[in-house]
């Protein structure tokens, strides 16, 4: 009996088989009624049949059991080193990190941030830079009229002219900030970004312009020798304007930005004596340099909202 315990695999046939010894019509039960009728040798045999018999039950539950347990934690078992589910991870976009890049570098030179309203009265984004109704330079500038006769900011100038206003003389301060114009393809879009820089005091000049824009592109496109080529142009708010081209990849002259020396007229439209008071501004598109940098193609990319293609492009 004790043989065909241990050779029992599991517990349901297990209790069958105590219940065919041990249960009502079980097989010891039985003996165990006509005890009485034994003499005592055979009493104590029967006793010793029995406790053993029991303890070869309990034994093989108790393995089987365990067996059961094993097999059940074996099944279950969490492998950790699955990989696990995919979780996004956030990344700033393309503006940002280049901005963080720019003001860094600009907070360096000295340059203070600067924000100004995005819808701006025609002084501000026009006449006080030089540019008064009628000049033909504003057609330069594709604007959205709001109805009351306010403009949706055409360019970051504006915020010199609301810096120099509040902050007086000596300024060096850098714009940021969104900028409108009715015009969309690849490099254009309504909305995109400006980055102006202004630094009047009583002798700055073209040379200081020159080495800081030169510093500057070394250092956000990680250039060692930065060849730029200086071009002559016209913006209404500086005289003499230029346009400054960046040596890109050796071979290419890129257009990077415009700038000049501050307009006598502008100074005095801000309050300041052009007599004793000089200095230079230069603005560029935020979102073209990033594109360079970055290697991007389409501006409207950046307004689109889609994250796959700012992590396709390595953000
Ligand atoms: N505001 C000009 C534009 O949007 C860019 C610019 C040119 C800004 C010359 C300047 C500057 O400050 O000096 O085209």
């Amino acid at each position: 009996m004790e043989q065909k315990i241990q050779e029992i695999n599991n517990l349901d046939e297990l209790a069958a088989l105590y219940a065919s010894v041990f249960g009502k019509n079980g097989t010891m039960t039985a003996r165990l009624k006509e005890m009485k009728n034994l003499d005592p040798d055979a009493r104590a045999a029967l006793n010793t049949e029995n406790t053993i018999l029991r303890d070869a039950f309990k034994t093989r539950q108790t393995e089987l059991e365990t067996a059961a347990l094993t097999a059940q934690l074996a099944a279950q078992r969490v492998d950790v080193t699955l990989p696990c589910a995919y979780e996004m991870r956030g990344a700033l976009h393309p503006l940002t990190q280049s901005l963080s890049e720019i003001s860094a570098i600009l907070e360096s030179f000295g340059y203070a941030l600067k924000t100004g309203p995005e819808i701006e009265d025609d002084w501000h984004n026009f006449t006080a830079l030089n540019t008064p109704a009628h000049h033909p330079a504003r057609d330069m500038q594709d604007t959205f009229f709001l109805e009351n006769g306010n403009v949706m900011r055409t360019q970051t100038s504006a915020i010199q002219i609301r810096s120099m206003q509040e902050d007086g003389v000596p300024i060096k301060i850098f714009g940021i900030g969104a900028t409108y114009r009715k015009e969309m393809d690849a490099t254009h879009s309504p909305m995109f970004h400006q980055i102006e820089g202004l630094y009047i005091d009583r002798d700055i000049t073209m040379r200081d312009l020159i080495a800081d824009v030169r510093e500057f592109l070394a250092r956000f496109f990680e250039i060692d020798n930065v060849e730029l080529r200086i071009r002559p142009s016209y913006f209404p708010f500086t005289e003499p304007s230029m346009e400054i081209d960046i040596k890109w990849h050796g071979d290419k002259w890129l257009e990077i930005m415009g700038a000049g020396m501050v307009h006598p007229n502008v100074l005095r439209n801000c309050g300041i004596d052009p007599d004793v008071y000089q200095g230079f501004a230069f603005g560029f598109g935020w979102d073209r340099l990033a594109m360079l940098k970055y290697g991007l193609d389409d501006i409207r990319k950046f307004y689109d909202g889609d994250v796959r293609w700012i992590r396709n492009n390595g953000f």
